[in-house]
């Protein structure tokens, strides 16, 4: 049930398509991103990269990074080849969506924030490709998308919400149990209020909902439960939230797990403890890449 307190915010959450900066990017490459691969254009993705200087700069950051062969990779058009035109625009929208939260209105270093989901989309990815999901690509757009809420609160709330995160890393407590307490509503549900206005699939709406709440989950259990899965382990490590939340990993006993192996009852005989180390051990690679894409040094 939506609490009276998001109830308030409707309005202005409503409001943040006429932000400017969204409809020019963000609309076109929403509507690609859910079109079959096939049917996108390479010469207006590579435009679309080449608009943005930053942009540009990440995709070939990551065309030459290890975990995808380190080529000398020098033109746009390339690296958008190397990459894939799907993850290509995952980069783009991410660019885009930081531009959405103007430097005054952040509660969280982007930084932070940037490095948590593309670490997030990542091994979701990664999860996906050991599972046999079927859509590897549309698990890391999941990934990337899960905490769109974090930039609502920081837009629509953002005094209160900085007064909340500081709150939650002085605690060392979940981001969402401190904005229940903060705000009365979660970025789950403040996100799935934005999700749907710009019309994303229902199963990033649900991703971006029950992410924290894997039960409620309706028709994406599978892409769901990756995604909680993959938020845990990269809070665990060192892709979180910029703090150290004091939180246990079983995930052996984590309600995503048993839902992914109904969904897949080959995962019933996977040896736990080696799948949470091949996860792990992609987690450094992961982690690495990402610094690379944001040029922090490690
Ligand atoms: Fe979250
Ligand atoms: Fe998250």
């Amino acid at each position: 049930m939506i609490s009276e307190q998001l109830e308030k915010f409707r309005p202005r959450i409503n409001a943040l398509d006429s932000i400017p900066t969204i409809p020019v990017i963000i609309q076109p490459l929403l509507t690609m991103l859910q079109l079959p691969p096939e049917q996108v254009d390479l010469e207006k993705v590579a435009e679309l990269v080449s608009y943005d200087k930053t942009i540009a700069v990440q995709c070939l950051r990551m065309a030459n990074s290890p975990l995808f062969g380190r080529r000398q990779v020098e033109t746009v058009r390339n690296a958008v080849m190397i990459l894939g035109m799907k993850r290509v625009q995952s980069i783009l929208l991410c660019c885009s969506l930081n531009q959405v939260v103007p430097a005054d209105k952040w509660a969280f270093d982007p930084l932070t924030f940037w490095r948590h989901s593309l670490g997030c989309a990542l091994v979701t990815r990664k999860m996906a490709q050991m599972i046999g999901y079927p859509d590897a690509e549309k698990a890391y757009l999941a990934g990337l998308l899960h905490d769109l809420g974090i930039l609502v609160n920081s837009l629509v709330c953002t005094e209160e919400y900085r007064k909340c995160v500081e709150d939650a890393a002085a605690r060392r407590i979940s981001i969402d149990r401190a904005e229940q307490e903060w705000l009365g509503f979660t970025h789950c549900q403040s996100g799935k209020v934005l999700a749907e206005r710009w019309n994303l699939s229902t199963d990033l709406i649900e991703v971006i909902e029950f992410h924290h709440d894997v039960e409620l989950t309706k028709n994406a259990r599978p892409l769901v439960a990756m995604v909680h899965l993959s938020d845990l382990l990269c809070r665990v490590r060192e892709l979180g939230y910029g703090y150290y939340e004091v939180m246990g990993l079983d995930l052996a006993g984590d309600v995503a797990w048993s839902s992914l192996v109904q969904h897949y009852p080959t995962l019933a005989s996977v040896d736990l403890a080696r799948f949470t180390l091949d996860i792990e051990g992609a987690i450094d690679e992961i982690a690495e890449l990402v610094d690379s894409v944001f040029s922090v040094k490690r």
